[in-house]
């Protein structure tokens, strides 16, 4: 590879930017305000490259040849002349569009400025340059050099040339890029919302403890249950984002952020940082759930909010098996899947992303065990579309609404796999 890079910001992600640009053969400048931030990214990469040189998967050589191709600065001018300069710095517009304002002026003119925020609008940070035709979002995921997705995002004046570009050179960093549109949460943070939100809203209203809903999404198959990584992530993180995506819809249902939530932020209850969260850690092993938490009114239902026969075919036909033992993950399961499944279609209606883009945002950036629009394809439109009308109708909330698309798509036929039109299998009927 030849292009040059330079980062602004060494922080998490910034270093973890820059040392996979280095790994991939670009020489690398990095930027952050004081030389102490600046040693202290290098010293995080040092380290993780040296673990690898201890695994065994990379020699010692290739690791100073890595660290040879990354200069330090501490002189943001530095970075003009550089071929793409992607921003890193903390997740505040008035410092992104200052400094889109400030490199915009003074790069090359060729250069492609490129932001990794993950909530903040692209085409306001774009607006601060004087060329914005050649700003763009490279949305990178945490551990950078690890995640192997780039969500890739024009500003409403951004270039056709500057998307094709910088879709290129994440390819040849050895990326999976993905296109979207400039809207809140791009693909990835938009369509996990509901993993979290309607778990927390299963345990908010009675239904289940915290470590069932885990155990629930762990026998779907995802790698980590919601409770697990909101404690993961930051309990306080998570939150940001939920209210970033909830105020840029203008207060939609779907994004409400749950108290519940709001009160481990009051408490400091973070989750793994703070050593206590949904559970209590100690020296980085995860617990019992934290007492007040496993305290739920699990009330007694009699009639389920989805009908069981409905729960039984989702199940089946999304490939789902649930313990014999443990019957009440059912409901949990099809619950927070089809409200995941539901905001894939929402996002596709919109135009956010492509059916493809959508599932292999979903699988590379979250790690999800199946595309939500595949999955959609096998369980069936009809009966995704069935259980969102049941949930809205037992539970009385707008949130459970079913996308347009889900419905447009049922209306004309287009099912999924069973009848060989849904999304993925586009006919005369389906979706292109
Ligand atoms: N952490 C994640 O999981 C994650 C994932 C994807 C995207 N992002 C986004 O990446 C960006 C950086 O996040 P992070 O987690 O690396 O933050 P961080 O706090 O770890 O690092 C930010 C770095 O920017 C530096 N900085 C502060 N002011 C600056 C300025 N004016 N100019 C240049 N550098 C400055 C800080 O010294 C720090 O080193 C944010 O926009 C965030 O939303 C974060």
């Amino acid at each position: 590879m030849t292009q040059t890079i330079a980062v602004i910001g060494a922080g998490t992600m910034g270093a973890g930017i820059v040392q996979h640009a280095a790994q991939s053969g670009c020489s690398v400048l990095m930027y952050d305000l004081k030389d102490e931030f600046v040693q202290r990214g290098l010293g995080n990469i040092r380290s993780a490259l040296q673990s690898r040189v201890d695994k065994g998967k990379m020699s010692a050589d290739e690791m100073q040849a890595i660290l040879g191709r990354i200069v330090t600065t501490t002189k943001r001018d530095d970075a003009a002349s550089y071929d793409l300069i992607i921003e890193a710095a903390p997740e505040n517009i008035d410092l992104k569009r200052e400094i889109f304002a400030d490199l915009g002026k003074k790069a090359s003119a060729t250069s492609i400025l490129a932001t990794n925020t993950s909530s903040l609008s692209i085409t306001s940070i774009a607006s601060a340059s004087p060329h914005p035709e050649r700003v763009v979002g490279m949305h990178f995921f945490n551990p950078a050099p690890v995640m192997p997705l780039v969500e890739v995002i024009a500003a409403s004046q951004t270039s056709s040339d500057t998307v094709e570009s910088v879709r290129s050179i994440a390819q040849a960093m050895g990326k999976t890029p993905v296109r979207a549109s400039d809207t809140p949460g791009f693909i990835v943070n938009r369509v996990a919302r509901p993993f979290y939100s309607e778990a927390l809203k299963i345990v908010g209203d009675g239904s289940a403890r915290i470590s069932t809903v885990d155990a629930a999404m762990d026998a779907a198959g995802f790698r980590m249950g919601p409770f697990e990584l909101m404690d993961f992530i930051g309990i306080d993180v998570n939150f940001a984002v939920t209210q970033s995506v909830y105020s840029a819809f203008f207060g939609e249902a779907r994004y409400r952020p749950h108290p519940i939530q709001q009160r481990m932020v009051e408490a400091n209850t973070l989750g793994r940082k703070t050593g206590q969260g949904f559970y209590s850690y100690t020296n980085g092993n995860k617990g019992e759930p934290a007492l007040s938490q496993t305290i739920s009114l699990e009330h007694k239902r009699t009639v389920p909010f989805v009908p069981e026969h409905l729960t039984q075919v989702f199940l089946s036909r999304g490939g789902i098996r649930i313990p014999d033992d443990r019957p009440e993950l059912g409901e949990i399961i099809v619950r927070i899947l089809v409200m995941i499944i539901n905001e894939a279609a929402y996002a596709l209606g919109e135009g956010v992303a492509s059916v493809r883009d959508i599932d292999i945002a979903m699988k590379l950036g979250m790690n999800y065990p199946q595309g939500p629009l595949k999955w959609a394809d096998e369980i069936g439109l009809d009966t995704v579309h069935a259980v969102l009308k049941s949930l809205m109708a037992s539970l009385a909330d707008q949130r459970y609404r079913p996308a347009p698309l889900l419905w447009q798509m049922l209306r004309s036929g287009a099912t999924g796999d069973a009848v060989g039109e849904g999304f993925h299998t586009p006919g005369e009927k389906g979706m292109v």
